[in-house]
């Protein structure tokens, strides 16, 4: 009998044809059927072409990753391309395609988006600049697309808004959100609007700021509720959604399957960085009044009045629609420390848990002495 097998190694094309299934053949409205063909991963060609408006930003850089990893064409439009140079990477040769945009040039849209059959739009702004305001960006940009994408007969627009978007928020951001689903809407009535809570990962603007200034965590009493959700996860729905052939209803609310408060937050944050975080509570009037003027007085983007609000307001209770798509949502205090290790010192920065305790201390010292 032989010990070891004989391996045969098929040519990689009638491996691709055996892998074939009634489910790589992809119906989109108003559009001929997508085939997707070829081995998997990013050398197949998935049959799909897509756009992500907004590609350089956080959340962005996950979603492209995501499409042209499964052989799908990525057109991603620009603004500086020096803040797409590590999107080229995410397919292969080919597959990511960059165009230069504005979002006021309605042939420069039309152009990035005239041969998709999915678009996204990630636009999104935390602060408002002297060029754009909030409107411009969130409701005016946002169905300005959206319109173009209609008359271009794209199949499917995916809005990427925020769990509390709301026409009566005390934010002009999330009020800003709110207008642009609505306008989103009445320009693209089968668009989907997703709803991500505060995102988190290696570029976030969440645990990365726990980490540096806990200040701004502090206002309210340390009592406002977040329900956090992890960037992949989120990214990962908005890729089901090109293959989908059933669209979910819409909106879909993606909150962290978890509440925190702020306090608790902190106290996770300290306990896995091992920091003090003796800052300051600073009273939220001063906190305003401070932004307000340091607005005025520098011109590189600064903590803003909304954001002071934002910090102030729970996230909205609703379920998450997790299960339409078969995902089970990251818990935030299983991968906080992948996150948070950074803000450790030097020394325990590969110490694998909570270190708080003297005597916690000391077993950590005796960990390196025994390691190293
Ligand atoms: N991050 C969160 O926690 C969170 C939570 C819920 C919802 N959201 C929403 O999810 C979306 C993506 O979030 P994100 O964190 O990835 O945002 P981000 O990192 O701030 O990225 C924003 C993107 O929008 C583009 N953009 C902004 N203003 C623009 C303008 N005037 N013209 C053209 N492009 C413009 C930026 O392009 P440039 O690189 O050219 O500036 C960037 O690609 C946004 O709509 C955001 O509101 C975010």
């Amino acid at each position: 009998m032989l010990r070891h097998p004989i391996k045969v190694n098929l040519p990689r094309s009638i491996g691709a044809v055996l892998k074939r299934g009634a489910h790589d053949l992809v119906t989109l409205p108003g559009r001929p059927p997508v085939v997707r063909y070829g081995p998997e991963g990013r050398s197949s060609i998935s049959g799909h072409v897509a756009t992500v408006f907004g590609c350089s930003g956080f959340l962005g850089r996950y979603v492209v990753s995501k499409l042209a990893k499964s052989g799908s064409n990525v057109v991603v439009p620009y603004r500086d391309d020096y803040d797409i140079r590590h999107l080229r990477v995410s397919g292969d040769l080919g597959g990511v395609v960059q165009m230069e945009w504005d979002l006021r040039s309605e042939q420069q849209i039309a152009e990035c988006l005239r041969h998709s059959d999915i678009v996204y739009n990630l636009v999104g702004l935390d602060y408002e600049t002297k060029n754009f305001k909030w409107n411009e960006v969130h409701v005016d940009g946002a169905a300005r697309i959206a319109r173009i994408a209609k008359e271009n007969n794209v199949a499917r627009f995916v809005q990427v808004s925020h769990l509390n978007a709301a026409p009566d928020s005390k934010s002009q951001y999330y009020k800003a959100k709110f207008e642009g689903e609505k306008a989103v809407l009445s320009e693209f009535p089968e668009a989907v609007i997703v709803r991500p809570s505060a995102m988190y990962g290696h570029e976030d603007r969440f645990l990365n700021r726990l980490g540096y200034w806990d200040a701004v965590f502090k206002f309210n009493g340390e009592q406002t509720k977040v329900r956090p959700v992890h960037v992949l996860d989120v990214a990962e729905i908005l890729y089901r959604l090109m293959d989908t052939p059933e669209l979910p209803s819409s909106p879909v609310n993606l909150p962290g399957p978890n509440t925190y408060t702020h306090e608790q937050l902190l106290d996770l944050a300290r306990r896995l960085t091992d920091n003090s975080y003796k800052s300051m509570a600073i009273p939220k009037p001063v906190a305003l009044l401070l932004s307000k003027i340091v607005q005025y007085a520098l011109w590189w983007p600064n903590f803003s009045p909304d954001e002071i609000e934002r910090m102030c307001i729970d996230d909205v209770e609703v379920p998450g629609d997790w299960d339409a798509f078969g995902i089970q949502p990251t818990e935030l205090e299983d991968v906080a420390i992948a996150y948070l290790r950074r803000f450790r010192d030097a020394a325990k920065i590969d110490y694998n848990g909570p270190v708080e305790t003297a005597k916690a201390k000391r077993k950590q010292a005796a960990y390196y002495s025994e390691a190293h």
